[in-house]
């Protein structure tokens, strides 16, 4: 089926479809629709080569499909702008809190990444993907024993939050000294959801800076312990290059101090943070740019501060991720209150997409199965959960929708599926991959059996199934 991916005038769902035109290469994080998104023929929204809404009918809705070619778009965007930008050596990290699962790790892992966990069961997810340990970080601030003997039996770089940890790590049988980073709470501010912004000392994350020097003694006197470097992240969904580039003098000047200390802290991991675009007003910064304020800065630091250059990591979730994916819902029931509001329900919500009812974040949507549709109406696209506050939009202009059109939400890829629940005993949805015409099941959707997998009936209830009715009273 022919396709094409050119925009036109007057205002439809084709609007948001990737202009690829401009030089250089595409920046994932600043289109609401995944770079390989066109309209086919059936005026039926496109990814990867797979017509959506025929996805929906083969594998049922709600259902995230993520582009594969995206995807790694990004993950080569942030690894040749460190090669291109930074003079040392690097190592770009998949914040997998922003979507883990086998495919995913896979992937990130296939373009050179390693990968941020935070917690056993990301680091079960990535080791079962085959990521190679030593490409694994382990975030955290309250990581429960079993969780770093794990993580250190396997061979990954613990990110130490605080001093129980520490200690722990200390007195850890390992047969080689635990490798870890220190996390600190820069003293930083920066534009986002008071939530997701981590960078100001009023944070449970991350040692003090007050407490730094007695940490860089603590460890020097340790030799189960092998301080490899210095680790901080500011925040979530950032615009702003400022604070990154205020971040890398105060990350230099501590590696001097630690140096100091007789420790050899070669690496300095910068945290993720790169906002991508829900709407059309968002306008952030190109990866390549990122990267390119993050290298030059720490760059330049080093040598006014006179310290070797480390070692940069950095770990960016929703930027390589969250533009990657839509989610297809299945509309359903519309509710006119007339002079009020229009109401148009969907088989999702707040199970598969958390972030609207948690963040009040706002996110955008087209009608996949009529995607050149210029007629408007202004709807508020509700979610079926039984709680009002389950509106994953509020007032959007849509072409008029109807029960069993398909409604695709952009720029779902990150923090979705991992933050999706069962709310109402909702089984979460499926997951596709899809690349050149392929569709692949990445995430089976749960059943109804799935639901109850872990339920156990004491036996004493069981009579309440046996016909027994007098004793519901
Ligand atoms: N590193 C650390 C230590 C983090 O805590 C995070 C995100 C990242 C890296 C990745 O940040 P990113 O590049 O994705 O901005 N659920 C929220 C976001 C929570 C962010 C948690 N930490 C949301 O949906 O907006």
């Amino acid at each position: 089926m022919t396709s094409t991916n050119a925009t036109e005038a007057s205002p439809s769902g084709r609007q948001f479809l990737p202009s690829l035109s401009h030089d250089g290469d595409p920046s994932p994080n600043q289109f609401l629709l995944p770079l390989t998104a066109a309209v086919n023929e059936a005026d039926h929204l496109q990814i990867g080569g797979c017509d959506a809404v025929e996805l929906v009918s083969r594998f049922g809705s709600p259902l995230y499909i993520l582009d594969e070619l995206t995807l790694r778009a990004a993950c080569r965007q942030y690894r040749d702008a460190f090669q291109r930008f930074y003079p040392g050596a690097s190592q770009v990290l998949y914040a997998s809190k922003a979507w883990n699962c086998l495919a995913v790790c896979a992937i990130v892992a296939s373009e050179g990444l390693g990968i941020d966990i935070c917690s056993g069961g990301e680091l079960y997810t990535a080791l079962q993907a085959g990521v190679r340990a030593d490409r694994i970080y382990f975030h955290g601030n309250n990581k429960s024993f079993n969780e770093l003997q794990l993580a250190v039996e396997a061979g990954c770089t613990i990110v130490v939050d605080n001093w129980l940890e520490l200690e722990t790590l200390a007195g850890l049988d390992s047969e080689q000294p635990v490798r870890i980073m220190l996390r600190f709470t820069p003293g930083i501010d920066c534009h986002t959801h008071d939530y997701i912004r981590t960078g100001r000392l009023d944070s449970k994350f991350g040692f003090d800076p007050d407490q730094l020097t007695e940490v860089f003694s603590f460890i020097s006197q340790r030799s189960t312990l092998n301080c490899v470097g210095l680790h901080a992240h500011i925040g979530s969904q950032i615009f702003e290059l400022q604070p990154h580039q205020d971040l890398a003098a105060v990350m230099v000047q501590w590696l001097q101090k630690a140096a100091g200390y007789g420790l050899s802290v070669t690496e300095l991991d910068v945290g993720g943070g790169l906002g991508i675009r829900y709407n059309e007003s968002d306008d952030p910064p190109r990866i390549d740019a990122w990267v390119k304020v993050v290298a030059e800065a720490i760059a330049t630091a080093c040598q006014t501060q006179g310290v070797p250059l480390p070692r940069l990591l950095c770990e960016p979730g929703r930027s390589l991720i969250g533009s990657a994916c839509i989610t297809a819902y299945t509309v359903g029931t519309r509710k006119e209150i007339p002079g009020i509001r229009t109401y148009v329900a969907v088989d999702g919500g707040m199970s598969d997409n958390p972030r609207p009812i948690t963040y009040q974040s706002i996110c955008q949507a087209v009608v996949a199965n009529r995607l050149s549709a210029t007629d408007q109406e202004t709807v508020t696209i509700a979610g079926k959960h039984c709680e009002s506050g389950d509106i994953l939009i509020k007032d959007i202009a849509l072409p008029k929708i109807y029960s069993g059109d398909i409604l695709a939400v952009m720029a779902t890829g990150a923090y979705n599926y991992s933050m999706a629940s069962n709310y109402n005993r909702l089984p979460r949805p499926a997951a596709i991959l899809v690349h050149e015409g392929e569709a692949n099941l990445i995430l089976q959707r749960e059943t109804y059996a799935d639901l109850i997998r872990q339920d156990r009936l004491p036996e004493r209830l069981g009579a309440l199934f046996n016909g027994d009715s007098s004793r519901q009273s």
